[in-house]
């Protein structure tokens, strides 16, 4: 029989927590700035990932003051590589409304914080707990698979209805104070011990005791995995277009997928040499030779670019592109991964 998940459970995950935690740079204080930019970087990004952003964001951009009066080239170029870019862009808007709404100073509750453009109820929730000391959970992927196999869940985790039903039950269990140790974890449970990807560490967990999946073996089956959507693939021709030193690129319309990031040209359609080179010519530059092709894909949440680059030397530096050399693609221009495979 598995113990009874209460406060009891809450004293051995936070006591573990406190010997256990990673040092990681947003964990030296509870400013919620800090606590903030790292919540959006975690979204969707390994923990390892999102440590040299971080370090490089909070010197760019050292308070909500910096952030609300940053350009979007700078932000989008030090978002570069973790993708998703609209949380960036929200982040900015939160910026500014802090600024502009609430005198520089974070809203210090939940529903304060909720209100914030890209806040949602997780990120909400991480702030509240972390830095408020409110008794509010932050439920995210990991937490939802620790609740999964502590209590044989076959829910959808994908869904709103478990989310909300985990919420409620962990807010239950907060503990009066030090509320972000349970909120931390929680994360840092299913970052170490009870794991996304092969078998969890049961033997090392602080409440295996409290887990009815560690209890029969079953951890593996949850959270019960649902059938995906398959992902649209879009086809591409991607256009290396060199003159000199330098590199034809251009701006993404102000909406949609990578909004505002900068692209190489490119179509939407594979194409043969011969009509990579008519469609060189349609858009005025002048191609001496075509080098070579380069094949990639790159897969987006919903999409996937299949992706052929023709690499041509061209002529001349006019007509419709932006010219920049690899010294100014890499420090300057918001090149997405998506392109820069080719620049590398
Ligand atoms: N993943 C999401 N939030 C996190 C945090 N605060 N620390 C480590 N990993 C996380």
């Amino acid at each position: 029989m598995t113990k009874a998940i209460d406060q009891t459970f809450t004293s051995a995950l936070t006591g573990w927590y406190r010997q256990n935690r990673r040092d990681l740079p947003w964990r030296q204080d509870k400013d919620p700035y800090h606590v903030w930019v790292s919540e959006i970087m975690l979204q969707q990004t390994r923990v390892e990932a999102v440590r040299e952003y971080y370090i490089r964001f909070m010197k760019a951009l050292p308070d909500v003051q910096a952030l609300a009066e940053a350009e979007e080239q700078t932000l989008l170029k030090l978002w570069q590589g973790l993708g998703y870019y609209n949380r960036v862009r929200n982040m900015h808007k939160a910026a500014v409304a802090v600024k502009e709404e609430h005198g520089g100073v974070f809203p210090y509750d939940y529903e304060g914080l909720r209100s914030l453009p890209g806040i949602g109820d997780y990120t909400a929730g991480a702030i509240a707990s972390i830095c408020f000391d409110q008794r509010v959970a932050a439920v995210d992927g990991n937490v939802l698979r620790v609740y999964s196999r502590l209590n044989e869940d076959a829910g959808d985790v994908k869904g709103t209805v478990m989310k909300k039903k985990v919420s409620l039950e962990l807010q239950e269990l907060y503990p009066s104070e030090d509320c972000g140790d349970f909120t931390q974890g929680l994360i840092e449970l299913g970052a170490l011990i009870c794991v996304p990807a092969g078998q969890p560490r049961c033997g090392s967990c602080p409440v295996s005791q409290y887990c009815k999946a560690a209890e029969n073996g079953t951890a593996l089956l949850y959270p019960v995995k649902r059938e995906k959507k398959q992902r649209k693939k879009v086809q591409k021709t991607v256009f290396l277009f060199q003159c000199g030193d330098k590199l034809a690129v251009e701006q993404r319309p102000d909406t949609g997928l990578l909004a505002g990031m900068y692209q190489f040209p490119n179509v939407d359609e594979a194409m043969d040499a011969a009509d990579a080179v008519r469609q060189a010519e349609l858009w005025g530059v002048c191609p001496r030779d075509l080098q070579r092709r380069v094949d990639y894909t790159h897969v987006f949440t919903h999409v996937e670019w299949e992706m052929q680059a023709y690499y041509m030397t061209v002529e001349c530096e006019d007509c419709r592109f932006i010219w920049a050399n690899r010294d100014q693609l890499k420090k300057d221009i918001p090149l997405p991964s998506a392109f820069r495979y080719f620049l590398e």
